[in-house]
């Protein structure tokens, strides 16, 4: 770590594990970089402090009764989230300034500035009331970023047309690269309580300092310059966030490290990893079909089911037979939850059939393993449009969870030459999204305009 520069940058993650990891990330970052580090959460979902000793964490009442804490219905949660949180996080944040400002003398330290993700969106006015800085920590692409901001107006001029089943592959114009049955499947699981919710981040996002996107131009050169004129904020794109400290993700959940000697033991290349994320649910016949999928494959595979909620009512998870799933263990394994970095890295992966998070998406890349993709909701439909249209380094199974086009799709990217070429495409592309984070390249360039841009609010 470098000498202290006697600045504190507040950081304040949305209680998701897809936001939890990067926000950490960002921290140790900027931790390595001089400064000190303060993270407020909230109670539900909240990140190990343990196993961040150097850094403040500051806990503040999200207000969830116990039944709000398990609903899968994200938009809701983030409600519920915005509308308690908003007078604990006033409290809390007017408390440290007054306390800063109290301190006297040499060691006195600042504090420089708050970052956020965009997802809180009462947190701009309280931070310019308080005239502290705020930066827009942004967990998604830089093109579903600024362009899910038209949805609302899709929803109300496209939705009826959107049901004709001979345009279902139609590129939808507005929004590139999503096709048309793509954008149905988004607009499907949002309702209009998203709609506000979007405008007020879109309100907030333009009034902040700046906006933090855990991406690069090798991946969203495009989308870059026209966010830069959307928004007309500094924009920074740091690169993938986990790059920078390497098998340190924040899990909420109890990490299975079994799998790395079960790994050991495979061929090179030969095994599948499935994940679908922290939030996506599937229910009793789509487990069947991916388990028949992977097992008539006949390829290892490594399977994260967390049972609370992956899938969606665990009660039949008890009934299943007791064979079925020793039969299953035959070929593969099945864990709660693995550390994914890893096991990506590992010599055995030879591909991962995933939702497409943003995260899982650059992790994958990173560690130049080609996906299969099975996109759930919001931007993960993007993001497989990315991995198997336009850099061409995934198949997509366009929503089918059956089990002969998984057990299809897993032998053709394992075994087939079409396979082959693909592993070459991910290569290359994980050879330029890993020289964007050398010295010179787009994101280590980003990340240093940042710490200068963090540094000069000591002003
Ligand atoms: C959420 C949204 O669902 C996603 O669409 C958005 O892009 C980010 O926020 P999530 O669904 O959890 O994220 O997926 P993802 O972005 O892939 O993040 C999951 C994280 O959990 C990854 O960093 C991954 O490495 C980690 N993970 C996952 C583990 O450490 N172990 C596991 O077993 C599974």
């Amino acid at each position: 770590m470098e000498k202290s520069n006697g600045l504190r940058v507040m950081l304040f993650p949305l209680p998701l594990q897809g936001c939890i990891n990067p926000t950490i990330q960002l921290a140790k970052i900027l931790h390595s970089r001089g400064f000190s580090i303060t993270v407020i959460y909230t109670r539900f979902n909240a990140p190990k402090a343990s196993s961040h000793p150097l850094f403040t964490f500051l806990e503040i009442q999200d207000g969830l009764s116990e039944t709000e804490t398990k609903t899968h219905d994200v938009t809701l949660l983030l409600t519920l989230l915005n509308r308690s949180c908003e007078t604990p996080f006033r409290d809390c944040l007017t408390k440290l300034l007054q306390s800063a400002d109290a301190e006297t003398g040499e060691e006195k330290e600042k504090i420089s500035c708050l970052i956020d993700d965009s997802g809180w969106i009462f947190t701009q006015p309280i931070a310019q009331s308080l005239n502290l800085p705020r930066l827009v920590l942004n967990t998604y692409k830089v093109s579903f970023f600024r362009n899910h901001f038209v949805l609302p107006q899709l929803r109300r001029e496209m939705y009826l047309s959107l049901q004709d089943d001979s345009e279902q592959d139609d590129p939808v114009q507005e929004f590139p690269p999503l096709r048309k049955k793509d954008l149905l499947q988004i607009l499907d699981k949002e309702t209009e309580v998203l709609d506000s919710y979007s405008k007020m981040i879109l309100e907030t996002t333009k009034a902040s300092s700046g906006i933090i996107f855990m991406s690069c131009e090798e991946l969203d050169q495009d989308s870059l310059i026209q966010a830069r004129e959307d928004f007309q904020v500094p924009i920074f794109a740091i690169g993938p966030s986990h790059s920078y400290f390497p098998g340190s993700s924040s899990s909420l959940f109890k990490v299975d490290e079994t799998c790395i000697p079960w790994l050991d033991k495979q061929e090179d290349k030969s095994v599948i990893y499935v994940s679908f994320g922290s939030v996506n649910t599937i229910n009793e016949a789509e487990f069947m079909e991916i388990a028949w999928g992977l097992r008539n494959s006949n390829q290892p595979f490594l399977w994260v089911v967390r049972l609370s909620s992956v899938v969606h009512g665990t009660e039949w998870i008890e009934a299943i037979p007791k064979k079925f799933i020793e039969m299953l263990h035959e070929k593969g394994k099945i864990v709660n939850w693995c550390p994914q970095e890893d096991v990506l890295k590992h010599r055995a992966i030879g591909g991962f059939l995933t939702h497409n998070g943003w995260n899982s998406t650059v992790e994958s890349i990173c560690a130049s393993v080609p996906m299969i993709c099975l996109p759930f909701q919001w931007d993960q439909l993007l993001n497989a449009r990315f991995v198997s249209d336009i850099w061409m380094v995934g198949m997509h199974l366009e929503g089918r969870i059956e089990k002969n086009v998984i057990e299809g799709a897993i032998r053709r990217l394992l075994l087939g030459t079409e396979g082959e070429a693909i592993r070459e495409r991910m290569e290359l592309l994980k050879v330029n999204v890993g020289r964007s984070l050398k010295p010179k390249g787009s994101a280590y360039r980003s990340l240093q305009h940042l710490i200068d841009y963090i540094s000069s609010f000591n002003l």
